[in-house]
């Protein structure tokens, strides 16, 4: 089994690049600038802070933010494999009860190094906390751009279940054959995939960590085997437990070192076969078989209660 390199000075950094999977526990830039300027990733895949106040975060002013991440997305570029692809999934940030959707801010910042928007994917889950001044928010946006038009793209591995995989063709030469793809469909751009709450089998101490599903999706379509793969803001590994799960190389930055630990738990476990998590095409549990899904209906059996009013 390949050990994790865990790094934490730049002098150390030969033995990052000897490793499948090491982690740089540190500020992100750091490690960018130190890193040799010539493509290495074949994937870069992050959730960076999104500026809302979080415990990890310090909020700074859009402006001051955005410079930073346009720094990082500036050193990771010339990193990045010409068949390479870069995914940014992003929130909102919210000034004074306005929201501030963060792809459309980010998107220039791709864009001026030349990269193409292949796709705005919707990731919609179905829990979080309710809004009483404006609809609750129920979906993020994943940006994914690659550098050249000569892009990994592995979409029959990542099919799922048609809707009507008993159709068949009704005219022409293959009259009443199954006309879909025994394969599956495409997954399209909006995912239904649950995010970490409390229940959720991934659940750790971050406060908001990708399902790991989310990432399983982009890394099967967007890499082979012995890739390597990126995540600048790596929380607790989660991009690193897909990659393991799917014999992808894996490098990540993080600043805290609990954080770190767990990631590193984590990683070990999925390079034993012992990741526990929910698959990508796993459908979303139907609430309406729940028993919380229904009103509970006054007991009957008991004599009524007589209320007097004084
Ligand atoms: C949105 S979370 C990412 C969670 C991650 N996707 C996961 O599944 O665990 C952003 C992470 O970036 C880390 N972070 C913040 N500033 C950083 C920096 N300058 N360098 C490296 N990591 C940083 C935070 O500690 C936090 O864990």
């Amino acid at each position: 089994m390949s050990d994790i390199v865990t790094i934490r000075s730049l002098n150390q950094l030969p033995a990052m690049l000897e490793s499948d999977y090491a982690l740089w526990q540190g500020d992100s830039e750091a490690l960018l600038v130190g890193l040799p300027s010539k493509p290495i990733f074949d994937l870069v895949v992050t959730s960076p802070p999104y500026n809302v106040g979080k415990s990890y975060e310090r909020k700074a002013s859009l402006r001051d933010y955005l410079a930073w991440q346009a720094r990082i997305i500036d050193l990771l570029i010339p990193r990045l494999a010409p068949t390479g692809s870069i995914c940014w999934q992003v929130g909102n940030y919210v000034d004074n009860g306005q929201i501030i959707p963060l792809d459309i801010q980010f998107d220039p910042l791709f864009r001026r190094h030349g990269l193409a928007l292949r796709n705005r994917i919707i990731w919609h889950f179905g829990h979080g906390l309710h809004n009483k001044r404006r609809f609750s928010g129920r979906y993020e946006v994943i940006l994914w751009y690659t550098k050249t038009d000569d892009y990994v793209f592995n979409l029959d591995d990542v099919r799922v279940p048609s809707k009507y995989p008993g159709k068949r063709h009704f005219k022409g030469p293959k009259t009443g054959q199954l006309s879909g793809n025994p394969r599956g469909k495409n997954p399209e751009d909006v995912w239904d995939i649950p995010n970490v709450k409390s229940n959720h089998i991934e659940k750790t101490e971050h406060p908001c960590q990708f399902p790991v599903g989310l990432i399983e999706r982009l890394l099967l379509a967007l890499t082979d085997r012995d890739d390597l793969v990126f995540d600048p803001f790596a929380g607790v590994g989660s991009a690193g437990v897909a990659a393991a799960i799917h014999h992808r190389r894996f490098w990540g930055a993080e600043l805290l070192p609990d954080y770190i630990n767990t990631a590193r738990e984590r990683i070990r476990s999925a390079l034993s076969d012992k990741a526990r998590y929910r698959p990508h095409d796993k459908p979303v549990y139907d609430h309406t078989k729940s028993n919380l899904s229904k009103i509970p209906l006054p007991d009957l059996t008991s004599p009524p209660v007589l209320l007097i009013a004084k």
